[in-house]
């Protein structure tokens, strides 16, 4: 049931810390190493593999657009994300060295099976991150890691992508760990962070009163716009993603280096939006062009609300609403970035008076292609 709770959907929300840790539960061992010997794919041929194509669907896909960053980074492998529905009818190129990963919730979803039979069909190997045991998806792959984030029962999916996420970020350090690259300080470290990322998003849940109180004070307008850059750029269409299913409100999510080759044109006085900052330690490079972002789209009367670290002062002067996440690695920033997003567009469909777990129009497995 509810569990005390109006909608699933809350419920859900606040059950991600769990999830998160359910997830990496057993599988991250004292010393800091991946022990994934569930994913029964050999090492000879986990070496082996010369190219990731990741296939998904809706918040699925945002999670491997995700782990496209982290594959590359880590491990150096060639790593390509794309839609199930488009990617067989493409002829996409696979060989007996593709690792194929097809993450799916339900494991059910229709678009994403097609894609892993037909790359099997190819010779490839394919490795499903799923939520639901024995569900078809991980029944006709080679091997499964399974996300615990136990039965989600909203339509929108929250806690089981955070858990894809982990899933993903595990699957990366253990191509990382058994291929032997950049398995050194960086990776340990991550595993470590990795390990705490529970207590963070835990931290960012009690902070959400006035991100609440902002969604509310939005019920009246048209359109909601999402920018961010790198991983921020995927959260932000999942942020887009949220607000359409359930607010029914025109939202887009946009890679902020991409604003000034058109959107740029969509910005008008009061038009709320939302700036997904990646930290100013990492990529410093890129924290400070979506700064001039920023600038550059509030100078044309947008009224910007900035998701950014702790500690990162420089957005404070254009933020008109300041959303705190904590202090990540890079890569790991979506787990604390996505949920302020998820707060956001499930008070906006409450203060809109639609109903939270069932949004018009969608089933919760898409069963048809
Ligand atoms: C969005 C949402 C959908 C699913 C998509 C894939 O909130 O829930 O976009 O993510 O239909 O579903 P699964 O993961 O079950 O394959």
């Amino acid at each position: 049931e509810k569990g005390g709770y109006d909608y699933f959907m809350l419920k859900e929300i606040a059950e991600q810390p769990k999830a998160v840790a359910d997830t990496l539960l057993g599988r991250i061992d004292a010393n800091g190493v991946l022990a994934l010997d569930e994913v029964r794919i050999p090492s000879e041929v986990l070496r082996e593999v010369h190219k990731i194509v990741i296939v998904a669907c809706g918040t699925a896909y945002h999670a491997g657009m995700i782990a496209k960053y982290a594959i590359e980074h880590w491990t150096r492998i060639p790593c390509e994300t794309e839609l199930a529905s488009e990617f067989r009818y493409r002829d996409p190129i696979m060989d007996r060295r593709t690792l194929v990963i097809a993450i799916s919730q339900s494991g059910e979803t229709m678009d994403t099976l097609m894609a892993l039979r037909h790359a099997r069909e190819q010779g490839a190997k394919v490795l499903a991150i799923c939520n639901t045991n024995g569900s078809t998806i991980p029944r006709e792959s080679d091997a499964v890691l399974y996300t615990h984030a136990g039965p989600e029962v909203a339509v929108a999916s929250t806690k089981a992508f955070l858990t894809q996420l982990v899933a993903c970020y595990l699957v990366a350090l253990y191509l990382g760990q058994v291929r032997g690259t950049k398995w050194g300080d960086e990776i340990h470290a991550v595993v470590k962070e990795l390990a705490a990322i529970g207590t963070q998003v835990e931290q960012v849940l009690a902070t959400m009163e006035p991100v609440r109180e902002l969604a509310r004070g939005l019920a009246d307008k048209n359109t909601v716009l999402f920018l961010g850059r790198h991983v921020g750029y995927p959260v932000a269409l999942e942020g887009a993603l949220k607000l359409k299913e359930l607010a029914y409100m025109h939202a887009e999510g946009f890679a902020a280096g991409e604003l000034k080759h058109g959107p740029i044109a969509l910005i008008e006085e009061d038009l709320p939006v939302v700036v997904i900052v990646p930290s100013p330690r990492g990529r410093s490079v890129l924290h400070d062009k979506i700064v001039s972002n920023i600038q550059e789209i509030r100078a044309r009367g947008a009224r910007t609300i900035v998701i950014a670290e702790e500690g990162d002062e420089a957005v404070v002067p254009y933020a008109d609403h300041l959303v705190r996440i904590p202090r990540t690695p890079t890569l790991l920033q979506p787990l604390v970035s996505a949920v302020p997003l998820q707060v956001f567009a499930c008070e906006l469909a409450t203060a809109r008076g639609n109903e939270v777990d069932q949004p018009r129009n969608l089933a919760k497995s898409v069963t048809v292609e």
